[in-house]
């Protein structure tokens, strides 16, 4: 305006005129360009139909690197979404991890739910141009749950402290809702927890978090143990070494958490055992890891629960690398198929589901494998012995070495007993993909280092 008129002052009027339509014009181009290189992800919060609507537009914009799918809906009939990203998105592939993040459980913890939609949008933008994330979406399937309990956050509030919302349309607070072998859990299942322990059923995740909110800390297994929940004593479960390393990797990744003393609270590097803390009963972690298979740990991300919605960008900031360099722990430890001779035919072998999978000296934790045959364990370098058991075959143990350079892969051949009568299968356990001993010795098949070796007795 201030332009126009001091042409216009100079008389030339004509000139000024055209002078201020290309700048109009120019400015309007401007504001296109800024406009485009902003749209994506919006540091606000989203309503469900929001969150529904970004996650599907992930899936519309990028249909051979991500999926989404609901594992039901809550009380008040809201979907549990996921999204799903990687390579491997739209179907499990063999021997390729499934891991996930679940946020938003308490319903009035709300960073995490606003992260995840970050973190697919980063995963997906950096997919064919980072090298480490590239390798890691064609290696790993990444589910993300937004939100578990979308009924309570439709009715919290923002605030950094206080409950409303917290629990779901009928008060109960999912993270004391498990089934829980340590203790009896004396609340009626929610529906929100039937859902996702019939996903995590279904579904062989290695490595999960549950993000919460409220203070700064990765809270690793075990939230309870057998006898008085009210006391505070550190539960250390046979993977403890694997659980620290897993919080130490999320906290160090993190400009402050590991230094351990945030929002008013004090935790030596940023990371605590549950039961330590304070123990609960009903977890969805301890669930995780004595029934399903996996590693859970639970993140208190933000220091608020429900903060104002301009602090989001530095929470991303905050946490991004540390989400990231956290799942990327799924390819560390060891992995493998399990086969079983066949009933029919000593010479064949098919893939055996349901096999207990232990190592050595740190037993007790009964990790099964899957459908599919597949086995995984995180394991930190050093040299184990891997203990297999199932009742149609002679337990079998397999030494093998990890380093820091990847997971190991570490096939096992189960034998049955001598002299067991033929034909006594076990009816459905088995795969559908039949192998004969031969082709278990193809290079990319199977790296029997060593033969397994009868045990004397099962755990
Ligand atoms: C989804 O994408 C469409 C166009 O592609 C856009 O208009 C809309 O704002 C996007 N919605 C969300 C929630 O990102
Ligand atoms: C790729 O991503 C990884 C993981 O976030 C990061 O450590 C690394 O610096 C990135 N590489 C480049 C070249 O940006
Ligand atoms: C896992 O939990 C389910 C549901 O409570 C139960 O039926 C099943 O027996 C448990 N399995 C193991 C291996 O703990
Ligand atoms: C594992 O075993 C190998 C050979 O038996 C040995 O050289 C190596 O030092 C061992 N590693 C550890 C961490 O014990
Ligand atoms: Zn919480």
């Amino acid at each position: 305006m201030k332009l126009l008129l001091m042409f216009c002052v100079g008389g030339r009027v004509k000139y000024a005129y055209l002078i201020s339509q290309m700048m109009l014009l120019w400015l309007l181009l401007l504001f296109t360009i800024t406009a485009v290189s902003v749209k994506g992800v919006e540091f606000k919060y989203h309503n469900h139909r929001s969150l529904e609507k970004t996650l599907r537009n992930f899936t519309e914009q990028y249909p051979d690197l991500s999926s989404m799918y609901s594992v039901g809906t809550s009380i008040r009939g809201r979907q549990m979404w996921v999204l799903v990203l990687g390579k491997h998105s739209s179907r499990p592939a063999l021997l390729v991890p499934n891991v996930k993040y679940i946020a938003n459980m308490h319903g009035n913890e709300v960073v995490g739910r606003e992260l995840l939609l970050h973190l697919a949008e980063y995963y997906l933008n950096q997919y064919g141009k980072n090298a480490t994330l590239t390798q890691f979406l064609d290696d790993t399937r990444v589910h993300l749950m937004p939100t578990m309990n979308p009924d309570g956050f439709s009715r919290s509030r923002q605030g950094c402290d206080g409950v409303t919302g917290r629990g779901n349309a009928l008060a109960y607070d999912l993270n004391r809702n498990f089934p829980d072998n340590a203790a009896i859990n004396p609340y009626p299942q929610q529906r929100e927890v039937t859902n996702v322990v019939r996903w995590i059923q279904e579904t062989n995740f290695l490595l999960s978090a549950n993000l919460h909110g409220g203070t700064l800390v990765v809270n690793y297994p075990f939230d309870s143990y057998p006898g008085d929940v009210r006391l505070q004593r550190y539960s250390a479960s046979p993977d403890d070494d694997v659980f620290r390393h897993l919080a130490l990797t999320f906290s160090k990744s993190h400009p402050t958490m590991h230094k351990g003393v945030n929002c008013g609270d004090a935790f030596s590097q940023g990371i605590v055992n549950g039961a330590s803390w304070y123990p609960i009963t009903g977890g969805m972690q301890d669930f995780m890891y004595r029934n399903a298979s996996g590693y859970e740990v639970l993140i208190e991300m933000s220091c608020c629960k429900y903060p104002r919605q301009d602090m989001l960008k530095g929470l991303w900031e905050d946490n991004r690398d540390a989400l990231i360099n956290f799942l990327l722990q799924a390819h560390m430890g060891v992995k493998g198929l399990i086969y079983g001779q066949s009933s029919r035919h000593s010479d064949l072998f098919d893939v055996v589901s349901g096999a207990v999978i232990q190592v050595m000296g740190r037993e007790g934790i009964h990790f099964r494998s899957s459908r599919l045959g597949e086995y995984y364990k995180l394991l930190l370098p050093g040299n184990y012995t891997l203990l297999v058991t199932h009742p149609d075959f002679v337990p079998t143990a397999v030494p093998f070495t990890v380093t820091s350079s990847g997971v190991t892969r570490q096939d096992v051949k189960l034998m049955r007993p001598y002299g067991s009568p033929e034909g006594q299968s076990s009816n459905g356990d088995r795969g559908q993909g039949q192998i004969t001993g031969e082709e278990l010795g193809t290079p990319e098949k199977a790296v029997l280092t060593s033969r397994p070796r009868p045990l004397r007795h099962t755990q």
